[in-house]
């Protein structure tokens, strides 16, 4: 079911066309929620200056054109030419029966695609720090809602497994004794391995040349060498999935597509951009120029595929990833939820990779940028209390934010259902908190502001589902059936208009990839039926009344849950 925007625009369209002609029917509709209607169009203002006429008798024309006797039953023309369509109860409760009776909520599908999300991507042997939780969680939940939209979807959690840092670690792993306490830290405190593993290497000569020929070995397949990186990655996914589980990810050993599943590719990717005279020696090392990169002093930049000491980096790995992603997994678009500074890095991968032939104009990659989260120092997030951070005592720390704030405003609650609720609100505050500013924008960290109860919150969200099946509680629902839906309050009419909307901002956000839209639709949606909740009694109410407000309710409660769903947030029963 559109919503009353999306049915009126074309109908504004069309009066526009038959009274301007055809020229003028790309004019847009301007339709706007407004204070004297339920929708006001400023079409007429734009238009009048196109065609030099006053905006007034703009106006009167498109209305005298405009035929919506099926939608609206008031159509009027305020100040300079705002035209005010206020909508019909009969169209109204029509379109809200067809919601309520839609198992997806007027969700729309559109030409299914085959979408690949890269997202999340960790270093092994390293901690995840918060820039990788936010891109876990934001690109969860656009794979959660481009799902939901009926694409095809496939995840790729490029993890750092590869490279360099291996000759340490393998060494430093071989030092503590494979199983010992201090190896089994990769699991539970990778950056503390991580770090001894760093010091030793600048301190100790012997140890860093011991580490040099790991590499070599690593790289030359040595077998026991390989064993041992495999013992590393073996226990960095036991890591990752623990913070995967405890997040309510999505994410799983299937969806590990990480740095070194590309290693065979490389040399192939190299031969082909050098066959094709795309790469050239520069300073020892294999590089592509691109026109329009350059750096300082108008030096340009290049993108290093091979360096001087023989061993491939990220860019060459990340041209793997695009000729996989285009060749082997057919993708129509191909996302990478990566932090915003890796911008340039991934605009010259691609340009490469067009230039390669890799990247066919139909194949769309996209940079879903994400930005920084802060410290209250305004500083990005790395430390916690002055200790590194340790992304599994910030979730610890949430959940305990949580209960002493869910302690605090419902002192009536046993110790039990608190131990139960907390971290489903605290696990969510943390994601909403990612998810609900726009991906690219920075925000400082702020767990009190998070766990609130009031303002732009999980909480306050998960708060207002419970409180619609509260009333179920203590309903009558037999009474409930699509007949009984009637849209007359001011306060229920807000309401339909905001369920009505639904599907709209689902299918904006597949397109234009931002959760944080579907968060701000919510909030709108539990405050408009806070309103309603208010204005209109439901339990009370005449039988017939009773039942409508009810099915309005039990729709609210859907939209929500659903909407919280995607966005990989928890409902919970009770708040
Ligand atoms: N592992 C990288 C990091 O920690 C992120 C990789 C992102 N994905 C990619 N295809 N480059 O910064």
């Amino acid at each position: 079911m559109p919503s009353a925007q999306a049915t009126l625009a074309p109908l504004v369209s069309t009066a526009i066309e038959h009274a301007f002609g055809t020229e003028h029917r790309d004019a847009d509709p301007v339709l706007r929620p407004s204070q004297f209607a339920d929708l006001q169009s400023n079409a007429a203002l734009p238009l009048a200056k196109r065609l030099g006429m006053p905006p007034r008798d703009v106006a009167e024309r498109i209305v005298a054109a405009l035929d919506v006797d099926d939608v609206c039953d008031r159509v009027e023309i305020s100040g300079p030419g705002f035209i005010n369509l206020t909508l019909s109860q009969a169209w109204l409760s029509s379109a809200t029966r067809v919601l309520v009776s839609d198992p997806r909520h007027g969700v729309p599908q559109p030409t299914p695609e085959r979408i690949v999300i890269d997202y999340s991507a960790p270093n092994v042997a390293k901690e995840m720090h918060v820039g990788h939780l936010r891109t876990t969680v934001v690109g969860d939940a656009l794979a959660r809602l481009l799902e939901h939209l009926g694409h095809t979807v496939i995840r790729q959690n490029h993890i750092g497994d590869w490279g360099t840092p291996f000759g340490l670690l393998i060494e430093h792993l071989l030092d503590v004794g494979e199983g010992s306490d201090d190896a089994l830290l990769v699991e539970t405190d990778p950056n503390a391995f991580y770090q001894a593993a760093r010091r030793k290497f600048d301190a100790d000569p012997e140890f860093a040349a011991r580490a040099r020929t790991r590499v070599v070995a690593l790289q030359s397949g040595d077998p026991e060498t390989l064993r041992l990186w495999k013992e590393l990655l073996d226990l960095s996914k036991q890591y990752f999935n623990a913070i995967y589980s405890r997040l309510g990810v999505s994410l799983s050993d299937a969806d590990l597509a990480g740095e070194s599943s590309y290693n065979d590719d490389l040399p192939r990717v190299t031969a082909e951009l050098i066959d094709a005279g795309i790469a050239t020696i520069s300073d020892g090392a294999l590089c592509v120029f691109l026109d329009g990169f350059t750096g300082r002093e108008g030096k340009p930049l290049p993108l290093i595929i091979r360096k001087s000491d023989g061993g491939y980096g990220y860019a060459t790995t990340d041209l793997a990833t695009v000729r996989h992603r285009v060749r082997n997994l057919s993708a129509d678009r191909i996302l990478y939820v990566v932090g915003a500074p890796q911008s340039l890095h991934l605009e010259m991968v691609w340009a490469t990779a067009r230039k390669a032939g890799w990247l066919p104009d139909d194949a769309q990659p996209v940079h879903v940028k994400i930005g920084n989260v802060l410290g209250p120092d305004r500083k990005i997030l790395k430390t916690r209390s002055g200790a590194p951070l340790r992304l599994m005592a910030l979730l610890d720390e949430a959940v305990a934010t949580a209960d002493a704030t869910i302690a605090a405003d419902r002192p009536g609650m046993s110790a039990a259902e608190r131990a139960r609720l907390a971290p489903r609100v605290g696990v969510g505050a943390v994601k909403y908190a990612d998810l609900s500013v726009a991906h690219d924008s920075e925000y400082v960290f702020d767990l009190d502001r998070m766990v609130a109860l009031n303002g732009n919150t999980s909480r306050y969200l998960q708060y207002a589902v419970a409180r619609t099946r509260s009333i179920f509680r203590k309903a009558d629902d037999t009474a409930m059936d699509l007949d009984s839906i009637a849209i007359t309050q001011t306060e229920e009419r807000a309401l339909a208009m905001s369920l009505l909307e639904f599907g709209d901002v689902i299918a904006e956000v597949g397109r234009a990839l931002e959760p944080h839209r579907l968060c701000t639709y919510l909030f709108d949606l539990a405050q408009t039926y806070s309103v309603f909740y208010e204005q209109c009694p439901i339990l009370k109410a005449a039988p017939h009344v009773h039942a409508s407000r009810l099915a309005l309710t039990g729709l609210t409660r859907d939209v929500l849950v659903r909407g919280l769903h995607l966005l990989g947030i928890e409902a919970p029963a009770t708040m």
